[in-house]
């Protein structure tokens, strides 16, 4: 009930976001990753080698069933979370989803920086980074789209900012929802 979620691509900012946005707002913080990682006793690369994807998307899907029935907590989930379709649904209408949008060019370049390169974000598809990036963001287009209460621009990532704004966005849209109720 009255959770955040955050969605959004690989490299968006989710985790580090959430943590900032959660302490701002003196809430629980969850990262599904994390969560599917302690569960396993192994890292996302593990799980994936030995499981394959359908593996860590079977675990994905049992910790996202748990943090839809948090209460006021912010949680950072994976990128493919979103691939989950039937369990959003079970989503309380209080409880918001914010994604961060993030350009494809900005994706790749911070993904290319990000030293545990390929032991902390296994291949999606076997394809070069700038091609995978590209291709998976715009299959998932369509699902951030339509989950998403709030869209945040977070390409220039200042993370104070981008809280800031997640802040002010998620009490209007609280309140108009309110202020409909009535
Ligand atoms: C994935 C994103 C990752 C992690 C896993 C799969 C995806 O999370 O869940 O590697 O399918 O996009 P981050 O978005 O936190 O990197």
């Amino acid at each position: 009930m009255n959770n955040i979620f955050l969605i959004g691509a690989r490299g968006a900012g989710k985790s580090t976001i959430g943590a900032s946005l959660a302490e701002r707002l003196g809430r629980p913080f969850y990262d599904t990753d994390r969560m599917i990682c302690q569960r396993a006793g192994k890292s996302v690369a593990e799980i994936v080698e030995d499981a394959g994807w359908p593996g860590f998307r079977r675990l994905e899907a049992e910790v996202l069933a748990d943090c839809l029935a948090f209460s006021a907590s912010v949680i950072a989930t994976g990128g493919g979370a979103v691939l989950h379709r039937q369990l959003w649904r079970r989503r309380d209408p209080g409880s918001l989803v914010v994604w961060l949008k993030v350009e494809v060019d900005t994706l790749v370049s911070r993904l290319r920086g990000d030293s545990s390169g390929s032991r902390g974000r296994p291949s999606l598809t076997g394809q070069s980074a700038a091609d995978e990036v590209a291709e998976v963001v715009s299959r998932r287009l369509p699902l951030y789209r339509e989950l998403a209460h709030i869209i945040i621009d977070a390409d220039a990532l200042d993370i104070s900012t981008i809280v800031t704004d997640i802040v002010r966005m998620t009490a209007e849209k609280r309140k108009g929802e309110t202020e409909r109720g009535r």
